[in-house]
């Protein structure tokens, strides 16, 4: 595993629409476990291939919705389609290719997602409050966009120390 460069706001390759992921091979596995690696690294919840320079519909995503005691783990979601969703939740968000930059944007609270995993078997996964919200998130850099066009405002450095001293974080 390798860590990548994370492409940032501005680089053309994150407004791209992404296409299909068609071959599951040793590229793609590669590809993914490269994400993840990166994503940790970074300490953030999500990451999508175009932010790596990879124009292709593949998404890692860290669930961290799990029992006390438990490790969260890697959703890897390849050619990932939004089925359902339901609940709204707002609050900030961020982005690992826009460093420091908070949004306050509007999500739904859970999400059901079909994707195919590494070797291309089909499945579905539901995704709840702050996953709900990083499959969106990452989804969405798919088709070229960042949260910066969906964030209702910009949030600035007090109005975030306001938000995380008052407890009322999802
Ligand atoms: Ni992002």
């Amino acid at each position: 595993m390798a860590l990548r460069n994370i492409l940032k706001e501005g680089d053309e390759m994150l407004e791209k629409h992404c296409r299909p992921v068609t071959d599951f091979n040793d590229r793609l596995h590669i590809l993914l476990d490269d994400m993840a690696e990166t994503m940790n690294s970074a300490e953030g919840v999500g990451l999508a291939a175009p932010q790596v320079g990879v124009l292709r519909r593949a998404v890692v995503v860290l669930e961290t919705n799990v029992p006390e005691g438990e490790e969260p783990y890697v959703v890897e979601l390849v050619n990932p389609e939004i089925l359902s969703s339901d609940g709204e939740q707002e609050g900030p968000e961020g982005c690992l290719s826009v460093p420091g930059v908070y949004g306050w944007v509007k999500r739904p609270e859970h999400v059901v997602v079909r994707a195919q995993d590494r070797n291309g078997e089909t499945f579905e996964i539901e995704g709840f409050g702050l996953t709900a919200r990083a499959f969106c998130h990452e989804i969405a850099h798919l088709e070229g966009q960042l949260f910066l066009e969906v964030s209702e405002h910009l949030m600035t450095e007090e109005e975030l120390e306001e938000y995380y001293s008052s407890g009322d974080e999802a």
